[in-house]
């Protein structure tokens, strides 16, 4: 998985006229901000060395999360042909280029931020764009009301950012302004799967059907301190490394995310919770059941056909 061409162009500007250092500063600071989940009245990305920082070294990962989730979507509807996206929260674009990957038949997109720098930094990508593209600078939380229903309707790596008492109206809202799938992504953390668990509910309070990961409306098996979340791998480049003071070539994304759809029409099918563990004879797979269970299965040489297929799954993959 690599950043599509206007991304990574993006973050190759980033890096020109700053130096490493500050890159670093401005990463460490940005770091510090996400991990404490902090909420002092200041979006994180309003300087340009921060909107910077995070082009150089989270952008890789928000993309690549975001993708996956929407490669799951896809696998689940395999016929979901959105032509038109609204994402919120939308920082540089990640989930628009996302879609745009996923799929071809993406024709109109309208991008919400509420950071003008941010957005600034989108919008460079987002002029060579082959379809439709507007940014809107706003307020989710309170300016999401004259926009007609789109078919894709994302929020990604945003909840976290809102203030707890003002999630719910904006879960409704997203979900009032979704024609076929919302796709609500979180850092896979304890505190990211507890904001997705009740999203999750309030979805299907107002009827929708979920497509993914769940492949069940009944309450989450999971009990902390277990919690439901997924991992990507990354590749870093060389100055990805550098503002990270990382050497190892790669990192892992923790997310977590909920796909939820108007379309009611999808098979569910159970979804691998980690990675599958292979001891001789043997793949054992942690499942989350259409049953509404979690459990680990212990799949067998001898079930022939469903060992190779357990053999083949990944942590996040159905089965
Ligand atoms: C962590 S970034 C995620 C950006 C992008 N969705 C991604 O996944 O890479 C969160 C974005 O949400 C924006 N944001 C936070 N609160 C917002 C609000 N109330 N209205 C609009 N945008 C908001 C921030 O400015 C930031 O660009």
């Amino acid at each position: 998985m690599e950043l599509p061409p206007p991304l990574h162009h993006l973050t190759e500007l980033a890096l020109a006229g700053v130096s490493a250092t500050e890159l670093i500063q401005a990463g460490e600071l940005l770091s510090r901000r996400y991990r404490a989940e902090v909420q002092d009245g200041r979006l994180h990305l309003t300087d340009d060395l921060a909107a910077r920082a995070y082009l150089v070294t989270r952008l890789p990962a928000t993309y690549a999360a975001i993708w996956a989730c929407m490669g799951a979507v896809a696998a689940a509807r395999p016929d979901f042909a959105p032509r038109t996206l609204l994402d919120v929260g939308a920082g540089p674009g990640s989930a628009l280029w996302a879609a745009a990957e996923r799929w071809s038949s993406l024709g109109d997109a309208l991008l919400i931020e509420a950071s003008p720098t941010i957005r600034a930094w989108g919008e460079r990508a987002t002029a060579g764009a082959t379809f439709g593209v507007s940014w809107r600078t706003a307020d989710v939380t309170t300016a999401l009301t004259d926009i007609e229903p789109r078919d894709l309707v994302s929020a990604a790596y945003v909840l976290n950012e809102l203030a707890p008492a003002a999630r719910n109206e904006f879960v409704d809202r997203l979900w009032s302004l979704t024609a076929d799938t919302l796709l609500l992504v979180e850092p896979g953390t304890p505190a990211g799967w507890a904001r997705i668990l009740s999203a999750r509910a309030r979805l299907i309070a107002a009827g929708a059907s979920l497509l993914a990961p769940c492949p069940h409306a009944a309450d989450c098996p999971l009990a902390s301190p277990d919690w439901c979340h997924f991992s990507q791998r990354v590749a870093r480049t060389r100055a990805h490394r550098q503002a990270k003071r990382a050497d190892v070539a790669w990192e892992d994304e923790k997310y977590i995310y909920l796909a939820a759809s108007r379309y009611s029409g999808v098979e569910p099918q159970a979804r691998v919770l980690a990675t599958p563990r292979a001891r001789s004879g043997f793949v054992t797979l942690k499942l989350c059941t259409q049953d509404g269970t979690a459990r680990e299965r212990p799949v067998s040489r001898r079930e022939g056909a469903v060992f190779k297929a357990a053999r083949r799954t990944g942590w996040g993959d159905t089965f």
